[in-house]
């Protein structure tokens, strides 16, 4: 089965909370407090705090990092077990130009949907909000926003905008007041700090962690010492006020986890898949109903099936289908320039022909005005651009009679437009589109399909404007 994380992501604009310091120490204590809980650790940073802490072995030049990650590197090959028991992915100082390849806000999630990675992942977020920080909010389970004082309280309303724009639930979001200083009492209603940030947080409509984090000299004095480590709270700060809030906040978490039936990441993975499904379902509906044989030559296409280089839609999808390479330009050829095989220039000419609408939409649409009757030929680029417009006569079209020269197109517009009773049906027109012989079938894909389908339409307007 696959695994998928549970998403914790620290985030708050404001620099110096104490985002960090709850990263790395929740890590520990959720792996302590529930050992075989895989946890695993990235930051955006480069303070490479994670690292110093985390790392077990110095790393040579090892580019299995969160850059590599992010570029979309397995999540296996980029997680190293760490200390404590706890998974890190080495930080990077490259992510800069990230920010410009990351252009979808679910990137993120997506990774973490097919990283296989299960347990818990915690991302610490660089103090800005940056489409990296962005990602990581949205792929978050749950996203908790350290607040210190009241400017790092107002900036959270950027944070919560931003899921408002996106329409996306924000039960996710908790704000934790974090470095308190207990020494600090007010006079009146809001008798300390954390009571008076509570109270603001929630009069903003922001829900906050009934736990806090208090300032602490001792956890502080954490990452300054001889060794030039980091050491967690729980091994050098057990003494603190801060170890049974951590214990606290890791219970609670530890809920969350429990309760939650589907991540954020399974549940963008099954969204993922069914739209895959859907995609290949449209796929199959569409190659069904291909015409069997090629309305050109009238071969058999499953007997000769080489040289497919086209494919064709009529203006009411009732025809669809592949044209041999050779049999489009030989029909071109002679309808446009009114060549045939036994022409001196015919060679010369065909190679021309079959290059310009190797690159271009070729448009055909009969006006049928009796013994007049026209063929409007046009050309589009795959923007649904006019490129070319002629205007070709259709001797004898209407009263049934081939005239050597124009048989081939005849052949065609009969066999794709013809309605009840030999007429065409009112109206309609098909178009020519290249594809590549190797592999004619890609053109029913939805990406490329999308294209034929704006061709279309495109066509379409042009057809009703001249
Ligand atoms: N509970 C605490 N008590 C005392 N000092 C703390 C506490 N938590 C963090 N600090 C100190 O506050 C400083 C900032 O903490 P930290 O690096 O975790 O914040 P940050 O939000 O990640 O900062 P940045 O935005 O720069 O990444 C550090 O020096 C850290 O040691
Ligand atoms: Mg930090
Ligand atoms: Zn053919």
């Amino acid at each position: 089965m696959h695994a998928y994380p549970y998403t914790i992501t620290i985030s708050s604009e404001k620099g110096g909370v104490g985002k960090t310091t709850l990263a790395t120490n929740l890590a520990i204590y959720l792996k302590a407090m529930r050992e075989d809980l895989p946890v695993t650790i990235l930051s955006f940073d480069n303070h490479f705090t994670i690292d110093k802490m985390f790392e077990i072995k110095k790393r040579g030049d090892d580019t299995a990092d969160v850059h590599a990650l992010l570029l979309g590197a397995a999540a296996r090959e980029v997680v190293q077990t760490g200390q404590y028991g706890v998974g890190f992915i080495p930080s990077s100082t490259e992510l800069g130009d990230i920010n410009e390849r990351f252009k979808g806000p679910m990137t993120l999630t997506r990774m973490l949907a097919e990283s296989g990675l299960s347990g818990i992942v915690i991302i610490d977020t660089r103090p800005d909000l940056n489409i990296l920080t962005q990602n990581a909010l949205y792929a978050a389970d749950r996203v908790l926003i350290p607040v210190k004082d009241m400017p790092s309280l107002e900036n959270c309303k950027n944070i919560f905008a931003l899921f408002d724009q996106r329409g996306i639930d924000k039960k996710s979001l908790a704000l934790i007041p974090c470095l308190i200083d207990s020494r600090i009492k007010f006079d009146g209603l809001f008798k300390d700090q954390k009571t008076l940030l509570r109270a603001f947080a929630v009069n903003r409509g922001y829900r906050c962690l009934d736990t806090y984090i208090s300032k602490s000299p001792k956890v502080e004095s954490l990452n300054t010492n001889p060794d030039g480590k980091i050491y967690p709270i729980l091994t050098h700060a057990r003494g603190t006020e801060v170890h049974s809030q951590f214990m606290e906040i890791t219970r609670d978490i530890l809920r969350s986890v429990d309760a939650t039936r589907e991540t954020r990441a399974c549940l963008f993975h099954r969204w993922l898949l069914e739209k895959e499904s859907r995609k290949k379902e449209s796929y199959l509906a569409r190659l069904e109903g291909l015409a069997e044989r090629c309305l050109i030559c009238g071969s058999l296409l499953a007997e000769t099936p080489h040289g497919r280089s086209f494919y064709f839609e009529t203006s009411d999808r009732a025809a669809r289908g592949f044209l041999h390479g050779d049999c489009m330009s030989d029909m071109l050829c002679s309808t446009l320039y009114g060549l045939n095989s036994s022409s001196q220039a015919y060679t010369a000419a065909r190679l021309a022909v079959a290059d310009k609408a190797a690159r271009a939409v070729s448009l055909l649409a009969p006006r049928l005005t009796g013994a007049d009757s026209q063929l409007d030929y046009r050309q589009f680029s795959l923007n649904g651009e006019q490129l070319l417009r002629k205007n070709v006569e259709m001797p004898g079209f209407d009263s049934g009679e081939f005239d050597g020269l124009n048989d081939k197109l005849y052949l065609l517009l009969n066999e794709a437009l013809a309605g009840f009773e030999g007429k065409l049906r009112e109206g309609s027109w098909l178009a020519v589109y290249p594809v590549d012989p190797a592999n004619p079938e890609a053109v029913l894909h939805e990406e490329y399909y999308k294209t034929i389908q704006k061709v279309q339409q495109c066509i379409a307007r042009e057809l009703e404007t001249t």
